[in-house]
């Protein structure tokens, strides 16, 4: 049985990817700092399907922490990378917890991949690298843009330290997958977003408005060159993201790749308005969303969607999910975590 490292993986997009490689019949040990979740996150992985992941308290950001485990953890095949801190606007707040912990913990993985023969890495990049396009829908060939924070940042550095280090290491091969914007949540409703505090995302703060938590949501302006003057963007279902990780790890599994780094879009390839995706939640769940129009957020960009065309030809992967169903697991979750019935 293939052995996978996921880092980060009690997190949205880790325990979603880490449910799908143990049913495509992985071995899954996880490496968490449980800085943005809980270790109860592993039994809901494993009431989900059956198999309960290895797991480590780890740090990846401390190297001695990363090391010592991974001596007592051999034989890993490949890394999804996803261990980050992530709130775009905290990382303006404190870029050095930003460039210290996303970038050291990149490199004690590049590192530690040496280290341990570990051929395979899969890096949870971000659409924000392209910052506003000039030209939608965005490929991979669009150019990589002034980051709009520090998070986005690194990012971009830490594809280009990718890039440089498997340079010099032709035994090692790395795809870093550029996620649009990542919504919903497992269909089973054990496992979904947990953000602390006040949701930054929209999605979150959408549920959690329907489930009375939140008074009302503000929609930030309306005033957008777009047909109904909201801000667009490309809404991927978290299944569906989590599938294009296994597609890249089989990838690098098979030799298929064309250049030891490769990069994706991972996206739908089409974009919503912020009503637009309101509109369709309260199609799905039935929930009328009390929200009211405010100005601007700082830092938003207008409007961006994936070309998604190179996944779909080499990943041999495609986001299939309708918007509607993303939004009722999205519900459903939400109403699981507030034990509403
Ligand atoms: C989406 C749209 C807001 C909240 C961020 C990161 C990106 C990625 C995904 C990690 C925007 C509007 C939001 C609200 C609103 N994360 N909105 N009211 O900013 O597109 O992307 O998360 O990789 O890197 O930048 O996502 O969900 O915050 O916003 O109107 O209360 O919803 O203006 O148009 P964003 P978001």
């Amino acid at each position: 049985m293939k052995k996978i490292l996921v880092t980060g993986g009690t997190g949205f997009i880790g325990s979603h990817t880490t449910v799908e490689l143990q049913q495509k019949g992985y071995e899954v040990v996880i490496v968490d700092n449980l800085s943005n979740s809980s270790e109860d996150v592993i039994d809901n992985i494993t009431k989900i399907t059956g198999i309960k992941p290895t797991f480590g308290k780890v740090d990846v950001a401390d190297k001695q922490q990363l090391f010592d485990f991974l001596k007592k953890n051999q034989g890993i095949q490949s890394i999804i990378h996803f261990a980050a801190s992530k709130a775009v606007g905290e990382s303006v707040q404190v870029p050095l917890k930003y460039y210290r912990n996303n970038i050291n913990g990149l490199i004690n993985i590049l590192e530690a991949m040496k280290e341990f023969n570990i051929p395979n890495l899969v890096f949870s990049s971000s659409c924000t690298v392209y910052g506003q396009p000039e030209k939608l829908p965005v490929t991979e060939q669009s150019p990589i843009q002034e980051a709009l924070s520090p998070y986005g940042n690194t990012k971009q550095i830490n594809e280009e330290i990718i890039r440089d280090f498997v340079k010099v290491n032709p035994e090692l091969h790395a795809i870093a997958l550029r996620y649009f914007n990542p919504v919903g949540a497992h269909p089973s409703s054990l496992i979904g977003e947990l953000p602390l505090g006040v949701p930054a995302n929209l999605v979150p703060y959408i549920t959690q408005t329907a489930a009375g938590i939140r008074e009302c949501l503000s929609v930030f302006g309306n005033d957008y060159d777009t047909p109904d003057g909201t801000p667009i963007r490309d809404y991927i279902d978290i299944i569906d993201l989590a599938d294009a990780h296994i597609a890249a790890v089989q990838r690098m599994e098979n030799n298929k790749q064309k250049k030891q780094l490769e990069f994706f879009n991972i996206g739908t390839g089409n974009g919503l308005s912020v009503l637009q995706l309101i509109n369709a939640f309260e199609k799905a769940t039935g929930v009328k969303l009390n929200y009211k129009i405010v100005g601007r957020r700082e830092g938003d960009i207008e409007k961006i969607w994936a070309d998604t065309k190179f996944a779909n030809e080499e990943l041999g992967w495609k986001a299939v999910a309708p918007i509607e169903q993303t939004m009722l697991n999205a519900w459903n979750w939400q109403k699981h975590v507030s034990g509403i019935k």
